[in-house]
């Protein structure tokens, strides 16, 4: 894995008879400044979101209600994630090849960046992933 390895953070958890609460802060429980924030839902059975990495972009995700896996590749091993706690965010560091499959239904997946969209930062084909990886 990447110097910085992939790890699950756990988030603050408010317990309250009112309902629960949890919540993150720039370079406090997350450990890089947040620039973006955005999320995916209404993912249809069966459908996978992902399938790329990025150059640059450092995130982490949440399963804010629901479920699903996260499959990440080093380019040379896969692991795989299943979230499916609102406490808990998955630190994803760069140049790792992320895949989100297997949500629940009524899942939602939140996502905090280091860095604004930019397609030049992304790596869509896995072969050049692996080749950049590996220096080739
Ligand atoms: P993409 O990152 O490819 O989705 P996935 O979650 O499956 O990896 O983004 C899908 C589309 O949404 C793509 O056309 C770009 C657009 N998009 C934005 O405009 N801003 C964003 O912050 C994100 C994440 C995507």
């Amino acid at each position: 894995m990447n110097p910085i390895q992939a790890h699950l953070i756990d988030l603050p958890k408010i317990p309250d008879d009112r309902g629960n609460l949890s919540f993150f802060e720039n370079s406090k429980q997350i450990p890089f400044d947040i620039k973006r924030v955005y999320w995916i839902y209404d993912v249809p059975g069966g459908e996978v979101r992902g399938g790329h990495a990025y150059r640059e972009l450092t995130e982490v995700i949440i399963a804010l209600s629901g479920s699903f896996e996260v499959i990440l590749h080093d380019g040379t091993e896969e692991k795989r994630f299943m979230l499916n706690r609102s406490y808990t965010a998955l630190y994803i560091p760069k140049m790792m090849w992320r895949q989100l499959e297997n949500f629940s239904t009524n899942a939602m997946a939140l996502i905090a960046a280091d860095a604004a969209y930019d397609e030049a930062d992304y790596i869509r084909d896995f072969n050049d992933f692996k080749k950049l990886k590996h220096g080739a």
